[in-house]
């Protein structure tokens, strides 16, 4: 038999058609995380930029803060959920192996049976979202996909490691990737470096942790320092990489939106980049903390409600972290 398999081709170009986000209800400020480890308000400004996060609150579960958020970047789209054929949730707090929590998402926001599945890429993993689902829009096989980046953080923080507890933070961003007439996701520069496991990771993996005699939560362990000098001199490199697949150039550029790490981390990658004065750079670390998969589209949210940037505007994106994995892309700001 010489059967033919059909092939598919979707749209000619992609674009973010809408952008939401949730913001957990429960403000941290610095002064209630410093006893536990022996730091201070300034210190932890000086070195992070941070002087505040959001902690979730009971109810503001993964899969509700997901809900939340997809439903605005529905509205901003104009689209219902129905409309929406597959449900990326790029998130490595739903704690919960299997299932995944995007069929979840999927479900209460409505949709009709859209495929849905999570990414687990960690601080990369809403620019992998994103770069799958341009992707996905482009190859035919969806034609409208909801990608979120969602991170309840504080679930696995020890908040008495001083290298962890004032960081990481939780929230919720999502966008929606569709089709469009002109180009506007560029293409992604994403890649990974296994050598560097150990620098972001989980204590233990559940079966350790289990065995234990006094079993804990498998924390989230990090070395700052090796972290912050490959983020601050291999990211820009990567950024740069991904402005020149685009075709932009720094002078085209409208915003620069970092995953948001360290406030000195995205100083240096935009002094490494030459951005020009006017390119608005995204600060939302100072209020959000570090949320991990939410905090590209939270910060790109913040910029766009700050009035810093506005619809049409040319953003680049660059995410990193553990794995090491990162991804980077030009997008156009719905
Ligand atoms: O999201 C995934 C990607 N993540 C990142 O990109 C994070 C990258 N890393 C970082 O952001 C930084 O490494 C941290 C903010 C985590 C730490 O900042 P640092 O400037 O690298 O601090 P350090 O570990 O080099 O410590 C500097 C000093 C040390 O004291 P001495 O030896 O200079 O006397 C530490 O003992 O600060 C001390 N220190 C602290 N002091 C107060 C370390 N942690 C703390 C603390 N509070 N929490």
């Amino acid at each position: 038999m010489s059967a033919t398999i059909a092939s598919t081709s979707g749209a000619p170009h992609t674009a973010i058609l809408g952008l939401g986000a949730y913001r957990p209800s429960r403000v941290v400020g610095n002064a209630e995380l410093v006893d536990a480890i022996d730091s201070s308000d300034e210190w932890i400004q000086q070195r992070s930029g941070i002087k505040q996060r959001r902690f979730a609150t009971e109810d503001e579960t993964v899969q509700m803060m997901s809900v939340a958020a997809s439903r605005a970047a529905l509205e901003q789209a104009g689209l219902a959920a129905a409309q929406v054929d597959a449900v990326i949730v790029a998130t490595v707090t739903h704690l919960m192996q299997t299932p995944a929590v995007a069929p979840a998402v999927a479900h209460e926001l409505g949709t009709e049976h859209a495929a849905a599945f999570d990414v687990s890429a960690a601080c990369a993993g809403f620019c992998h979202g994103v770069a799958l689902a341009s992707d996905m829009v482009r190859g035919g096989s969806a034609k409208n996909v909801l990608v979120v980046g969602v991170e309840r953080l504080s679930d696995i923080l020890d908040l008495s490691d001083r290298g962890t507890a004032f960081i990481f933070a939780d929230g919720a961003g999502a966008v929606v990737v569709g089709p469009a007439d002109e180009p506007g996701i560029g293409p992604v520069v994403w890649g990974s470096d296994g050598e560097q496991l150990d620098m972001i990771r989980q204590r233990e993996d559940w079966r350790e942790a289990l065995a234990a005699d006094d079993p804990q939560m498998p924390f989230l362990m990090m070395e700052g320092k090796a972290v912050f000098r490959w983020a601050a001199f291999e990211m820009a490199k990567v950024a740069q990489a991904a402005l020149d697949r685009a075709g932009v150039g720094v002078d085209d550029l409208d915003a620069f939106v970092p995953h948001q790490a360290n406030m000195r981390i995205t100083d240096a990658m935009a002094r490494a980049l030459r951005l020009p004065e006017r390119v608005a750079i995204a600060r939302d670390i100072a209020e959000q903390g570090n949320t991990s998969a939410a905090s590209i589209p939270l910060a790109l949210e913040r910029l766009v409600a700050d009035g810093e940037v506005k619809s049409g505007d040319t953003a680049l994106l660059v995410g990193f972290g553990a794995g090491l994995a990162y991804a980077a892309q030009v997008v156009k700001v719905p």
